[in-house]
């Protein structure tokens, strides 16, 4: 097996904060940042423009092997991270709807979407250093990534960062909705039997109800280097 000593595996529930403070993280350290969340979107996605129900798993299987998703540096200044492609259209916001959030939990559910994602998800790991974000990046994508981090925070903290988020952009919507949102989503990924949203035994936990994004951000940053450090005696 090869060792993925310059992986950063970022994981954690909806909302607590991973794409940002791994945006800001890979920034600092001139690496590449990879949201697996966007994989699962894209598919998702896809499967309502294709008409593949959330519960078919075949079907949906064949759409993650036969789409060409990519993620790539943003192309545009209006808050996004990266740009996200599916066959070559950006569909960065399309992702991100409630259409797409209200099947997205349940379509990742399937042991054959997941299988069918690995191999692209090990191939950007194996490629180069780079942060990853997800839900089960250290305990299955990259269980010898050189870093874990579990990222959490209260199913509230989340739902108001989640609620003031969609105000910024725009969107409607209720708090106690938002709330109820995320608990569901919480429930199903962590309850599904293949690959649920769990921390890795040898994650470093942080949990960011009382903490900022730069200090987040600041914590990684001294594990990452700790971690260097070792691995450079060995
Ligand atoms: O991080 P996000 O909200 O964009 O993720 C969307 C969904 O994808 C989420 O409900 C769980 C799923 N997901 C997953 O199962 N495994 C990953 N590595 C990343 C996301």
């Amino acid at each position: 097996m090869t060792t993925h000593d310059w992986v950063i595996a970022i994981d954690g529930p909806a909302a607590a904060g991973k794409s940002t403070v791994a945006q800001r993280l890979a920034e600092r350290l001139g690496v590449m940042l990879f949201d697996t969340g966007a994989l699962y979107r894209a598919v998702s996605l896809a499967a309502l423009r294709h008409g593949v129900a959330k519960d078919d798993a075949l079907g949906l299987a064949r759409l993650a092997g036969e789409a060409d998703i990519a993620l790539a540096p943003p192309s545009a200044a209006d808050g996004r991270l990266y740009d996200v492609l599916l066959d070559g259209e950006d569909v960065t916001w399309t992702i991100r709807t409630p259409e797409v959030g209200a099947i997205v939990s349940q379509v990742s559910e399937h042991p054959a979407v997941r299988d069918a994602l690995l191999p692209l998800q090990r191939a950007i790991a194996s490629s180069r250093p780079v942060v990853m974000v997800g839900r089960d990046i250290g305990t299955v994508v990259v269980p010898d990534a050189g870093v874990k981090i579990y990222l959490d925070a209260a199913p509230e903290v989340r739902a108001r960062r989640r609620y003031h988020e969609s105000l910024a952009r725009g969107g409607a919507g209720s708090y106690d909705a938002v709330l109820q949102e995320t608990r569901q989503r919480d429930a199903t990924d962590s309850g599904r039997a293949t690959a649920p949203l769990r921390a890795a035994k040898d994650a470093v936990r942080i949990n960011t109800d009382d903490l900022d994004i730069d200090e987040v951000v600041a914590q990684i940053e001294r594990i990452v280097h700790v971690q260097t450090a070792e691995s450079r005696t060995l």
